[in-house]
């Protein structure tokens, strides 16, 4: 038995070749947490579905689709930050770093900061993702590098970054890109940026992308594209929950709601029962009716201003380095390192 598998016992190994193998925690464990949280968020007056379910195959792939949506600038705005980022970011390292990413995200920006990162050397590549899309990312970016290698992390990412967190000594530059942290609600988040302080070493970096506040107008249309793939993705989580957790969804019965919230600074997502209606989940033991009108709450995108960006990284005990921004100010990312 390797160290690696002595102290991650709750992860079994695949061992792909040479340059690539994966970590994934047993099975049954993901599978329960699902039909559990399901059945808690969806059992009440509030209904809920956490939008980390969004990601199956289908959902990864769709909101690949959204990213390439001309009314969703965050994606764009910020491989443009990176484009420039890349020629500075080499002054932040000192020495060799392992590029781990939270979110297996787009090749595009994974490239750019590979690119940054001594490519004539060795280097590292760790994707920490719920989804096993991270697996088809991987294979393409070992063709196209010769001297990287993977180790693909199939989890949550605080089981990612415990994980992580007892595997070597290895300096790590930590990303987590295209506002994602702007899903989680601030109490999650905060505790989220404790987890990856919690994680980091000393000489560690942690690059962040954040979106920023904007005209409601370009905000609301990022979120109801003219293509609808928005409303796909959005509507597709009903469809993982018919499959995995053996429910009776009728997708023609729901749509999409997307507004934003001035005074709360967020998009707020919702799924809309366009009838009264009867629906059972039968792996989460619940049998639901819903009312005509009634809202299920799938997500909330959360936008900064900067100063608040700024307070939030000082609060949670990381040094600022440096925040690149586009021209329009649209989007940021910030390096920080752990005090
Ligand atoms: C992944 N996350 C940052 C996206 C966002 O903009 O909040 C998810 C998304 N939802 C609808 N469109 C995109």
């Amino acid at each position: 038995m390797s160290d690696i598998i002595q102290k991650n016992l709750d992860y079994k190994k695949y061992v792909i070749d040479s340059r690539l193998k994966y970590f994934k925690p047993h099975a049954t464990q993901i599978e329960k947490t699902f039909a559990d949280e399901i059945s808690s968020s969806m059992n009440r007056d509030s209904k809920f579905i956490s939008p980390k379910f969004f990601y199956d195959k289908k959902g990864s792939d769709l909101f690949e689709k959204i990213c390439t949506a001309p009314e969703y600038y965050p994606t764009r705005t910020e491989i443009s930050i990176l484009e420039k980022l890349q020629h500075e970011l080499p002054s932040f390292l000192d020495g060799d770093f392992r590029l781990v990413e939270l979110g297996s995200g787009s090749s595009v920006k994974t490239r750019l900061l590979l690119d940054a990162l001594s490519p004539q050397n060795n280097m590292e590549y760790f994707p920490i993702d719920i989804s096993e899309i991270l697996a088809e990312s991987s294979e393409q970016l070992l063709r196209d590098y010769e001297n990287l290698s993977i180790t693909g992390i199939i989890d949550t990412y605080e089981g990612g970054l415990e994980f992580l967190k007892t595997y070597d000594e290895q300096k790590n530059l930590i990303i987590f890109l295209g506002s994602s942290y702007g899903n989680f609600s601030p109490l999650d988040g905060y505790k989220f940026l404790e987890k990856v302080h919690s994680t980091m070493k000393p000489g560690d970096l942690f690059l962040i992308g954040l979106d920023l506040i904007k005209e409601k107008k370009i905000l609301e249309s990022a979120y109801n594209d003219s293509q609808k793939i928005t409303a796909k993705f959005n509507l597709n989580v009903l469809s993982r929950i018919n499959d995995e957790l053996d429910a009776d969804f009728n997708l023609n019965n729901f749509s999409h709601h997307a507004i934003y919230n001035e005074k709360d600074q967020r998009i707020e997502m919702y799924l809309k029962s366009l009838r009264e209606q009867s629906v059972v989940i039968s792996k989460s033991n619940l049998q639901l009716v819903l009312n005509k009108d009634e809202l299920i709450h799938t997500e909330h995108s959360h936008k900064y201003r900067l100063s608040e960006i700024h307070d939030l990284l000082d609060d949670v005990g990381f040094e600022l380095k440096h925040t690149w921004l586009d021209e329009k100010k649209h989007f940021s990312l910030s390096l920080v390192s752990k005090i």
